[in-house]
């Protein structure tokens, strides 16, 4: 993992599109139904304080984003809020399959998914009043711009929630999480 802090856009791309995050250890079962409820069984037992931090159900109503939707787990619980708009974007094909995928399994869930760089995000400015993003700004190259995007397309009032590692060691890295208003 350490080598990915000074990989180029496109050696992260190929690192994600190889196997999505938590694809490897926790997507357990015969078929894709199972295997979306393994993954996300593991991850909130894992990481029951995600809840907190994201504060899913602050969505419902609002123009929500989330930047690196991975395998999808965090973004079904968007979905499940009804915001106004829901989208998200990852860098990866693979991730925005799976997340497509796993909301195919539950009628009613919709987002608007593309694969998109968080250092240039395909929005206008002030889309959106909650851009969220867990463990994937400090996987970019260029962290520092990929927040000023997040920034660029959040709504006066806006609040971004964006968790990082901050450090890519997985020995002595701890999540660094990073929440923020609007005041323009
Ligand atoms: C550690 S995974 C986290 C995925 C998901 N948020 C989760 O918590 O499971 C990192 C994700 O960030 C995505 N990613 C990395 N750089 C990106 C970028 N510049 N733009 C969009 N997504 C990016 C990767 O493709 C990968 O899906």
């Amino acid at each position: 993992m350490t080598e990915l802090a000074t990989a180029s856009k496109s050696e992260v791309e190929n690192f994600w599109n190889a196997a999505s995050c938590g694809e490897v250890a926790y997507a357990r079962g015969a078929d894709f139904q199972a295997q979306m409820k393994s993954q996300a069984d593991a991850r909130y037992q894992l990481e029951p304080y995600i809840y907190d931090f994201a504060r899913f159900s602050d969505g419902r109503g609002k123009s929500v984003l989330e930047i690196g939707v991975g395998m999808g787990s965090d973004h079904q619980l968007w979905a499940e809020q009804q915001p106004l708009r829901l989208c998200g974007v990852d860098l990866t094909e693979r991730a925005i399959a799976f997340t497509s995928d796993r909301l195919a399994l539950f009628s009613g869930l919709k987002s608007e998914l593309r694969r998109a760089d968080a250092e240039n995000l395909p929005f206008p400015d002030a889309s959106f009043d909650i851009v969220y993003s867990w463990g994937v700004l400090h996987h970019t190259p260029d962290t520092q711009k990929a927040f000023a995007e997040a920034a660029r397309v959040l709504r006066p009032g806006g609040a971004v929630a964006a968790a990082t590692a901050a450090s890519l060691d997985p020995i002595v890295g701890f999540i660094s999480s990073h929440r923020g208003a609007s005041l323009a």
